[in-house]
């Protein structure tokens, strides 16, 4: 990045798509990582951020009138997104006796036929499940009889653990006829502040994401698009001490609430751990008795859908050290 910004070019109004060296670092990630081919030109679209990418989405796609459907718990942004693009989201129930999975057969049929888009998000926030290739397989098959468009949101697909490495929904066949793919490089290499990511697949979907991103804003700074291909050019020699990092944090959190007689699920990737709120309390309740007497703070699983109530979810996001302590207040509070 200090390279970067020293050349002049770099600070000129960069292309709303993206530069094209930064969206061929993409396509060999994308080779290299999943096994996915991708054309740098119309199959892959830089964003200012994944958030960028799920907020001018629906403007794309969706008129009045429009269903999307949102996986609930979910990322508040695909509903929102939904909303000022005059759509309705209808919520898939992310249960945990589905592996936190939405049963597509249980959509609602009325709205079935007014749906234009889906939103999935594996691995997920705020659950941590993984989705395997059989769903993904389930999802493309749906969208085709339907005909929707699906928008994987894949921002938490490198921070894994067990060295179980999350599958891309690209991987399956068929699946670039139906959608798109999205991804940060806000989680991946900590580049949260820097807003880039990008969205790849679907040709059509791409471009018109594009074209709205042409309308509205100018594209990322060339220069961060710059630092962006060294992060994708990095290996597995950054990537694995990172992942590390967030598994012992995990691990210590995750034994911690156990010894605190807190149900949870062991997180398979992401850097969450959602738990079940002890009897007596509910989602906001149990995270303002962990904020006054624990001091800890927690997100209620109510602010990510109406399926969320009964959850909390923690995030991973400080040191292992302070992240036991944290687990032993938790105990004492309780
Ligand atoms: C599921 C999910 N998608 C997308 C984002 C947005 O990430 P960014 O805009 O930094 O790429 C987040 C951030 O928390 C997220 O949790």
């Amino acid at each position: 990045m200090k390279k970067a910004v020293d050349k002049p070019e770099r600070h000129r109004y960069p292309s709303s798509e993206g530069m094209l060296s930064f969206r061929e670092a993409v396509s060999v990630w994308y080779s290299r990582r999943f096994n996915v081919k991708l054309n740098p030109k119309d199959e892959v679209v830089t964003l200012i951020g994944s958030k960028e990418g799920i907020g001018h989405l629906p403007l794309a796609f969706v008129d009045p009138g429009d269903v999307v459907l949102v996986p609930s718990p979910g990322y508040p942004v695909y509903s929102i997104s939904t909303l000022f693009a005059g759509g309705e989201s209808v919520e898939m129930p992310l249960l945990e006796k589905n592996g936190y999975l939405p049963d597509l057969d249980t959509i609602d049929g009325a709205a079935l036929k007014r749906a234009k888009l889906m939103f999935l998000n594996y691995p997920n926030n705020p659950t941590a499940a993984s989705a395997g290739k059989e769903f993904f397989e389930k999802a493309v098959n749906f969208a085709k009889q339907h005909n929707i468009i699906v928008c994987h949101d894949a921002a938490y697909s490198e921070i894994f653990y067990d060295g179980v490495r999350p599958p891309s929904f690209l991987e399956v066949d068929g699946a670039k006829e139906v959608g798109i793919e999205i991804h940060s490089l806000s989680k991946t290499y900590n580049m949260t502040g820097w807003r880039l990511g990008f969205a790849v697949g679907n040709a059509d979907v791409v471009g018109g994401l594009a074209k709205i991103k042409s309308n509205l804003d100018s594209g990322a700074f060339d220069a961060v698009q710059e630092a962006g291909i060294t992060a994708l050019e990095t290996g597995d020699e950054v990537l694995a001490p990172l992942r590390d990092m967030y598994q012992e944090r995990r691990d210590a959190l995750y034994e911690g609430l156990r010894a605190a007689g807190i149900e949870a699920a062991k997180p398979e990737a992401t850097f969450y751990l959602w738990a079940k709120v002890p009897k007596g309390f509910d989602s906001s309740g149990f995270s303002a008795h962990l904020l006054e007497r624990a001091g800890v703070l927690a997100t209620p699983g109510n602010g990510f859908g109406a399926s969320g109530e009964g959850y909390i979810r923690f995030a991973l996001t400080v040191p292992v050290e302070r992240t036991r302590e944290a687990a032993e207040r938790i105990k004492k509070a309780l």
